[in-house]
């Protein structure tokens, strides 16, 4: 159901509060399929498209296709070009940066990946500042954290809107374990938390109430953590995940557009600023969240958790308290 939702919403005819948005990184593998559909969301009255080259052919593109949406492409070509894809925006999609190569884990992109989303965080904090901030770009662990300096920095940060985008986690988990049943993925939910790489993507497979063995157990937990290696490989060098990573950067950002609309009871997992296991000094972490008019409404708590999902969690919080404070510690130094 809730894969499907953003898809059947989007194509809703009924009445529906607008927004403004905007898609850094827009000319990417994410970003092009990612703008489609959100030009595809009725909720969307203006979209903004800016990478470093490109935006412009990807919004000419998209703008013959009949939604009522304005479409606009921006460069860094043109020196007010971020600008004026972020004046006024209300929520921004990043998908910037360098995809991972076989061989290569998340954290490797760290050193590309930092500067630009700490120079795309500042042109946010500058001109659209009450804008909900949805990351994609990798190390998530580390990334989000720096735009959160980024925005403290400008006095502008806002822990209710600020959002690592982990949805993708959550559609494999679906998928997978439906695999597995011989279900419909629809019907498969399982609760993810932590972060977003490796063994910090924790599927709460307990929660499911399905019986598995020992090895099934474990080798769907692998799955589920290193799903994104799967792709990396197949595509021999040439990225990662990019239309799967567009499903669940649409379907993400349309729960967060139905949440600042007023509705009722949405949920979705993504990557915050967290009181879970702040006490523990994990300033960030993904839980199933209730999404509001004001960005994040309610952290869920985990639920139970078996003996091995507490092991599992444990060493989750010592990996991200390192990926966490490597982004604070960039924005620090730089
Ligand atoms: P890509 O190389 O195909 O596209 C990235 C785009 O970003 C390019 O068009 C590039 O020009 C643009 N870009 C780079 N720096 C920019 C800047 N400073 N301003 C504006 N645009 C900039 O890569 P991709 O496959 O689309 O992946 C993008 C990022 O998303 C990678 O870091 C990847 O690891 C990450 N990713 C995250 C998830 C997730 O679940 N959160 C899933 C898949 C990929
Ligand atoms: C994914 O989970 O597919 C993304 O984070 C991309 C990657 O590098 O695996």
């Amino acid at each position: 159901m809730l894969l499907l939702r953003t898809v059947k919403r989007g194509f809703s005819t009924r009445p529906a509060s607008l927004y403004k948005v905007t898609v850094l990184g827009a000319g990417g593998g994410i970003g092009q399929p990612l703008s489609m559909l959100l030009k595809l969301n009725t909720r969307v009255t203006d979209l903004r498209l800016f990478d470093l080259r490109g935006a412009q052919g990807v919004a000419a593109d998209l703008s013959h296709v009949p939604t009522a949406s304005v479409v606009r492409g921006y460069t860094s070509e043109d020196p007010e070009g971020l600008k004026s894809a972020l004046t006024g925006t209300e929520v921004v999609v990043i998908p910037a940066g360098v995809p991972r190569k076989p061989g290569m884990s998340r954290d490797d992109l760290f050193v590309k990946n930092a500067g630009a989303v700490q120079g795309l965080a500042t042109a946010i904090a500058e001109h659209a500042p009450n804008a909900a901030v949805l990351v994609i770009s990798n190390p998530v662990n580390s990334t989000v954290p720096i735009v959160a300096e980024v925005f403290k920095k400008h006095g502008t940060y806002n822990p209710r809107k600020l959002f690592g985008v982990t949805t993708l986690d959550v559609i494999r988990a679906s998928r997978f374990l439906s695999e597995l049943r011989g279900t419909n993925p629809r019907d498969e939910h399982v609760s993810i938390v932590g972060g977003h790489s490796g063994i910090t993507i924790i599927p709460l497979l307990s929660q499911t109430g399905y019986q598995m063995s020992d090895e099934q157990r474990k080798a769907l937990i692998h799955r589920i953590q290193f799903g994104g290696d799967e792709v990396v490989q197949a595509k021999q060098g040439a990225g990662s995940a990019t239309l799967s990573m567009a499903i669940a950067g649409a379907r993400f950002a349309g729960s967060v557009m139905d949440g600042l609309s007023g509705e009722a009871d949405v949920v979705e997992a993504a990557f915050v600023d967290s009181p879970l296991f702040k006490d523990e000094g994990v300033e960030f972490f993904s839980s199933l969240l209730t999404l509001g008019k004001d960005g994040v409404e309610k952290v869920h708590e985990l639920g139970p958790v078996s003996a091995e999902e507490e092991e599992m969690l444990r060493e989750c919080k010592e990996t991200l308290r390192k990926n966490i404070a490597k982004g604070v510690e960039f924005v620090k130094q730089h």
